[in-house]
């Protein structure tokens, strides 16, 4: 059921995006706050895949990370413009100023966050995520990554949240009150 009440939130309320590393728990914890609010829920991911009919890693080994990027961008901006979704994010997407504004301007940005160890374990064997493959210490790779990218995910972040050591609900349920308590206050 959802958590919101009637007339907690606007019918053109933002859209929530949930930007973070890969294994943050993007999708999963964005499906919850998806199913608690009654908002439709969208993986940008997903849509690149769609739209090129093949998967991520597929397109990468085609046409490179430029090309993935430029069609993510393309993604980003389609869904941006819409209220009223949960949006899960790339982990790279932030690397781009225009996404960065995209998602600031259209969404409340949720950062999530995971210690590099409870990443290394969601992400498994790396196989579908390119740019984990072929490093011989994944680990490594990913706290590397990690700290390029840190300023980039801290510029684009309207509020953070760890999910490293909270269950998806409860995870889900903190997002909820978040952007509930932001819509409300902003609702003239
Ligand atoms: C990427 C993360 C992936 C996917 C692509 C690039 C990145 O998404 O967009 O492999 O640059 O961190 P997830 O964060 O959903 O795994």
């Amino acid at each position: 059921m959802p958590l919101q009440r009637e007339g907690d939130v606007t019918e053109d309320a933002r859209s929530i995006a949930l930007i973070g590393f890969m294994g943050t728990g993007k999708t999963t914890i964005g499906r919850a706050v998806a199913r608690k609010l009654g908002y439709e829920f969208v993986d940008s991911d997903h849509v690149v895949e769609r739209h090129a009919r093949c998967t991520i890693a597929e397109l990468f080994a085609e046409v490179g990370v430029e090309e993935f990027r430029r069609r993510e961008t393309e993604a980003l901006r389609e869904l941006a413009a819409c209220p009223r979704l949960v949006i899960a994010t790339g982990g790279g997407a932030v690397l781009n100023p225009e996404n960065r504004a995209l998602l600031r301007e259209g969404a409340l940005v949720v950062l999530l966050t995971a210690d590099p160890w409870v990443i290394l374990r969601r992400v498994g064997d790396a196989q579908t995520r390119p740019l984990l493959t072929g490093y011989p210490d994944t680990l490594a790779r990913i706290s590397s990554l990690l700290r390029e990218r840190q300023p980039a995910y801290d510029l684009t972040a309207h509020v953070r949240v760890d999910s490293s050591g909270r269950s998806v609900d409860a995870t889900a349920t903190r997002i909820v009150e978040i952007y509930t308590r932001q819509e409300q206050r902003s609702t003239p």
